[in-house]
């Protein structure tokens, strides 16, 4: 029987409702980015269609019509541009252009003609904060003297302590190792440093120079002018540096302070860097068609992070915190609670999301048997391996928690599919430059980058039409194509199919959260929302459910019947249900 169909009376028990203030702002209809469901499409794994194993935008538009069906608003298309591709296309050489690895600039025409036929927005990366050493603007700096207005587009400092062989400061790069990179000359002699915050191949633009802004919003304008949605802001905290360039003991991942990283970091969070994305706000809305901004703006608390969708800046943020929250009752409480009245302050939507290209996937995390030996980074054949029957039931009722949430979710490719990391990726085939960096310490993040699989036609599983990957699939993957999973109705696919169509017809993305009072000691995490009940089972034993009618679980294994004569209806551990109280 499928999710849809099963429609049980249940006996009330157990929980009961307590409403609160609500916590969200005010919408109109034509607000779509406050109740948005945004797919992130990784290019270069989502489709093949040259052969080469590297995904490309002719296979986006040949297959966004699934991606279409699935109900989502618009898509996140992560970086598609010139790229020597040091770190996957978020090194970029040329704003303007789209790598030939990717196609042309009339693929890209080509696909946002078949994203307005399907009704679906097409949401460019743009990456500010750093390019690739290859743009033209980098070279021409180092091909010019120091003090050059030409070095100006970035940040070069000379070196301390004798013979400046230290670096400017002790800033740390996100993916290990120094953020400084010392150049020669061309005169031919040791020369300046430049900085980094990132790989040695990203060098970071100087936002204090006005003419780096000018340049950004022309190629604001040229992806407006060629139909782009709006863009997702790539480190939109780090624009702007604190003057004289501090020292700073942190590290730029945050990892060695899990509470409240970057909160005093020098190169986030910048007050000035506000005004940039006011003045972007405003090219925005030049534009028919409601073009929106989307912060991946990593600060911490998410009170600060509210900042970044003042109504006169971006439309959304990352909810960075939330992704991170655990299989965790009281965590998971306390940052929603936290995520909508922050957001709520500011009148704008608090997002959601549980998987994106730099983290591993939440079927893979939520599996886990053991803790992370690096936290926030993947799981090596080496690792104690996730348990994926356990990790698939939560990652699909922990999605169900998520879409019942008021406010705009992000999803992630592949998740839809029920698919983890591959865990078992043989280290010879890591690209993420945090790998080589750190000499094999840290895996990086290629195993929730693996190519999707589509169906039997090859042996890449149909990502490509020949058997080439450029990253190797899991075995267990043939099980999990999209055209495996097509007509079973409780296969990962239906059921997300049926969550997005239900939260859009209940209108829960608009709705106020009103959280239902635990007396199942600390199990059962529930909340209602526009007359919908969300709950879902954190703990190890089944929590009966109050009566009324079942609208989704999370699989079949979700329910089961209390009593011998079947009358009652208990939530199983790792699920959960939305479902339609009986009135009273
Ligand atoms: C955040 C992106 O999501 C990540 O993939 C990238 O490596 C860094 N920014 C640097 O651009």
């Amino acid at each position: 029987m499928s999710q849809t169909e099963q429609r049980t009376a249940i006996p009330q028990h157990n929980i009961e409702a307590r409403f609160e203030e609500p916590t969200h702002g005010p919408s109109t209809s034509s607000e779509w980015w406050r109740r948005s469901v945004i797919y992130q499409i990784y290019p270069r794994s989502f489709r093949d269609t040259t052969g080469n194993g590297i995904g490309d935008l002719p296979g986006i538009t040949a297959e966004l019509h699934h991606i279409a069906a699935l109900g989502v608003d618009a898509i996140w298309l992560s970086p598609f541009f010139a790229s020597p591709q040091k770190d996957a296309g978020y090194d970029v050489s040329d704003y303007r252009a789209v790598d030939p690895i990717f196609g042309t600039l009339e693929d890209f025409d080509a696909l946002i003609a078949e994203a307005n036929r399907l009704g679906v927005k097409i949401l460019v990366d743009l990456v500010p904060n750093h390019c690739s050493n290859e743009h033209a603007l980098f070279v021409e700096a180092l091909a010019s003297p120091k003090g050059s207005s030409a070095r100006e587009h970035f940040i070069f400092r000379d070196g301390r302590g004798v013979d400046c062989q230290l670096p400017p400061n002790n800033w740390q790069s996100h993916f290990g190792g120094p953020a400084w990179t010392r150049i020669t000359e061309p005169d031919g002699t040791p020369g300046q440093y430049y900085l980094h915050l990132f790989d040695s191949a990203q060098p970071d633009f100087n936002w204090d120079n006005p003419a780096v802004g000018d340049e950004f919003e022309s190629v604001l304008r040229f992806w407006l002018d060629r139909g782009a949605g709006g863009f997702r802001v790539d480190v939109a905290h780090a624009l702007i540096k604190a003057s004289g360039l501090p020292d700073w003991d942190g590290r730029a991942d945050g990892a060695d302070s899990p509470g409240y990283p970057f909160a005093d970091a020098p190169m986030f969070g910048q007050p000035a860097v506000h005004e940039v994305y006011r003045r972007w706000r405003s090219i925005c809305e030049e534009y028919e068609g409601e073009r929106v901004l989307c912060a991946e703006a990593n600060v911490h608390p998410i009170e600060s992070m509210a900042d970044w969708v003042r109504p006169d800046e971006m439309h959304q943020s990352f909810n960075f915190p939330f992704l991170h929250t655990g299989w965790d009752h009281a965590a998971l409480k306390a940052i929603i609670t936290r995520s909508l009245k922050a957001f709520g302050a500011v009148n704008a939507p608090s997002t959601w999301v549980l998987s994106n290209h730099d983290v591993p996937r939440h079927a893979t995390r939520l599996g886990a048997t053991a803790p992370s030996p690096r936290p926030g980074d993947g799981l090596g054949p080496q690792d104690e391996q996730p348990d994926i029957v356990l990790g698939l039931a939560r990652a699909r009722a922990a999605t169900l928690f998520m879409l019942g949430l008021p406010g705009g979710a992000y999803l992630y490719q592949g998740e839809e599919l029920g698919l983890g990391d591959n865990t078992m990726l043989p280290n010879e085939h890591r690209q993420d430059p945090s790998y080589a960096r750190t000499n094999g310490e840290r895996l990086g993040r290629d195993g929730c980058r693996v190519p999707l699989p589509w169906d039997d036609s090859s042996s890449s599983l149909g990502f490509s039409d020949s058997a080439a990957s450029w990253l190797p699939q899991p075995a267990e993957w043939a099980k999990l194509t999209r055209q495996a999973q097509e007509t079973d109705p409780d296969s990962t696919l239906n059921f997300y199919r049926n969550a997005l169509a239900l939260r859009s017809s209940s209108q829960l993305g608009l709705g106020n959260l009103n959280w239902l009072e635990d007396t199942t000691n600390g199990q059962l995490l529930g909340f209602e929302n526009t007359g919908v009940m969300v709950a879902l089972n954190l703990g190890v034993e089944p929590v009966a459910l109050p009566a009324g009618e079942v609208l989704l679980a999370s699989s079949s294994e979700a329910l089961s019947p209390a009593g011998p004569e079947g009358s009652a209806v208990l939530l199983n551990p790792n699920a959960a249900v939305w479902l339609r109280r009986a009135s009273s």
